[in-house]
């Protein structure tokens, strides 16, 4: 079974590529290196042992984006993670997120059905769920207005294909992620992208090793425990490994309605203050970070409810938030100093 991932060298297409090895997929990867460049593929190799075949494409280049597919006519299911990612920056550029994100993401389901594709997973994401009042947020909870253009690409995208998949033999899967955090265990692989990282654990190793002489945690005035934001990290393997189940869940004929939608989260939430401190507990490192103002399209708190992938797709998160900081941090040393 043959399966292109779009964004493939990102830094959960990477890891997903790795878990789809491992099951048995045939896999293909096409990015346009906008975040990410091809060491995570030199790392596939070392860890998997398989060279993945690349095509470095714009998918909001429909005709440059058909080349995989006239390559690959046999690509049976698409994960679509191609996207920007970075909540404030989407705040200052919204048509820069519009443009990439909604029309990548046309084009690659134009695709899907002028070659038959079976199976579309989706990178969607929690930010759907906008400014909600209350956590846990399951698959039924009703989306609030998204706190950013970011988080409105993905809300407009989910139903972008719903609508376009209706009545046809594609099936989609929208997988909700929250907070998606550490490395692959070798060391080999982790998060590395070209624009400087707006994600907290990748923060704070760079901090940790130097690259950066201190952080900033965003508002220490919400309502919460300690008084910053509440979120919900899942290991990147854990999160990779339910996109390998999604795929299967489709092929095995097990999905009856057109599209469905998972949350994926391990349903317990975490202050920003109580990750620093698990990391330097892991690490032994202390941290150099001081209190800042609340960042504009952040929401307080919000975590998951992941019954329904764990009943439905068989899905059991196995890492912890010590595991997240212990292989984010031997990756952060490891792409510092190379060996
Ligand atoms: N990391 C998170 O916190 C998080 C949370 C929820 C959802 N997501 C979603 O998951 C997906 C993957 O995120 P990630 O963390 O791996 O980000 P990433 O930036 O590491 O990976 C995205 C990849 O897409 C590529 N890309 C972007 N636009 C493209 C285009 N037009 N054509 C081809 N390639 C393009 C980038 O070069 C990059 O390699 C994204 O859709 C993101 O919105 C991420």
């Amino acid at each position: 079974m043959k399966v292109l991932v779009t964004g493939g060298t990102g830094y959960i297409g990477s890891h997903t590529l790795i878990d789809l090895i491992e099951n048995g997929y045939d896999v293909v990867c096409a990015d346009n290196g906008c975040n990410s460049d091809t060491s995570s593929l030199l790392a596939i190799e070392k860890i998997t042992g398989v060279k993945v075949p690349y095509f470095h494409i714009d998918l909001c280049d429909l005709s440059g984006a058909e080349t995989i597919f006239k390559s690959h006519p046999d690509i049976q299911g698409v994960i679509h993670f191609a996207a920007l990612k970075a909540v404030g920056e989407s705040v200052e550029k919204p048509i820069q997120y519009f443009r990439n994100n909604i029309d990548s993401l046309i084009n690659t389901l134009d695709l899907c059905l002028k070659y038959d594709v079976k199976a579309f997973i989706f990178s969607s994401s929690c930010t759907v769920y906008g400014d909600v009042s209350s956590s846990p947020v399951d698959e039924n909870t009703p989306l609030q207005e998204a706190a950013s253009p970011y988080g409105r690409t993905k809300q407009i995208g989910e139903q972008i294909i719903t609508d376009t998949i209706k009545n046809k033999s594609l099936k989609s899967i929208l997988l909700r992620y929250f907070n998606p955090a550490g490395a692959h265990p070798s060391g080999h692989l982790g998060e590395s992208p070209i624009n400087p990282p707006q994600n907290l654990v990748p923060v704070i190793t760079e901090t940790a090793i130097g690259k950066r002489n201190s952080m900033t945690v965003y508002g220490d005035d919400y309502p919460t425990r300690d008084g910053s934001c509440v979120r919900d990290y899942i290991h990147v393997c854990d999160l990779a490994h339910a996109h390998t189940l999604a795929l299967n869940y489709i092929f095995e004929g097990l999905q009856s309605i057109q599209t469905e939608i998972f949350n994926v989260g391990i349903g317990n939430g975490l202050t920003v203050l109580e990750i620093i401190r698990a990391f330097e507990k892991v690490s032994g490192e202390k941290l150099n970070y001081q209190i800042g103002g609340r960042r504009p399209g952040d929401i307080m708190a919000i975590y998951s409810d992941y019954r329904k992938a764990k009943n439905l797709l068989g899905w059991n998160p196995k890492y912890n938030v010590n595991d997240i900081m212990h292989t984010a941090w031997l990756w952060e040393k490891n792409r510092s100093n190379p060996k």
